[in-house]
């Protein structure tokens, strides 16, 4: 099986398993050296069916232009495929049970794409990989887990609420060539 194929058949597990959600699963190239984790879509992100379109991905985006990059490098997805929400259709953050639900299928998404270098954005994608803690001590953090390298950085929508975050969202981010330049 090649990695479309792998990928493929997480989807189909993910469909069956939630008939009953609006799903959002990846963007960018599975042959991507790096693969970006977040925590669940957004109202935009449901509507566009990609991970990271609404303002916490334009944040993104512009982050990752100004270090050189393009959004296009990259293979993003989400610990959790679908938008939790409240009875009036708010979003919320997922719960411990949510997270774990979804924890074998990201695994297997990782090992489908195989990367050089994991980065989770923000606590709920770092717990999602079973690395604890607080998202404030653990930023810029690289964390080698199951043979996999991954780097601890805060989440876009923290940048949006807290301007003052900003510069270490950006250094972190900042680590990523080095961190694939020692693993060549
Ligand atoms: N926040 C996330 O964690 N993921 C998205 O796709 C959008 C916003």
């Amino acid at each position: 099986m090649d990695k479309n194929q792998k990928l493929e058949y997480i989807w189909a597990a993910i469909k069956k398993a939630y008939p009953n959600r609006v799903l959002v699963f990846n963007d960018g190239s599975p042959d991507s050296a790096i693969m970006m984790i977040g925590e669940a879509p957004g109202v935009e992100e449901e509507r566009q069916g990609k991970p990271f379109v609404g303002r916490a991905g334009r944040l993104l985006n512009a982050t990752l232009e100004l270090l050189g990059w393009q959004r296009s490098d990259f293979y993003i997805s989400n610990i959790v495929k679908y938008r939790p929400r409240d009875e009036s259709g708010g979003n919320l953050t997922p719960t411990p049970e949510e997270i774990e639900k979804f924890r074998p299928s990201i695994e297997k998404e990782i090992e489908a794409v195989g990367p050089k270098l994991v980065v989770v954005l923000g606590r709920i994608a770092m717990n999602g990989l079973g690395i604890e803690g607080n998202i404030s001590d653990q930023r810029g953090k690289v964390v080698e887990k199951n043979n996999r390298r991954i780097l601890i950085v805060y989440h876009p929508a923290a940048i949006l609420r807290n301007i003052n975050l900003e510069p270490y969202f950006r250094e972190d981010l900042g680590k990523m060539s080095e961190l694939l330049r020692q693993s060549d």
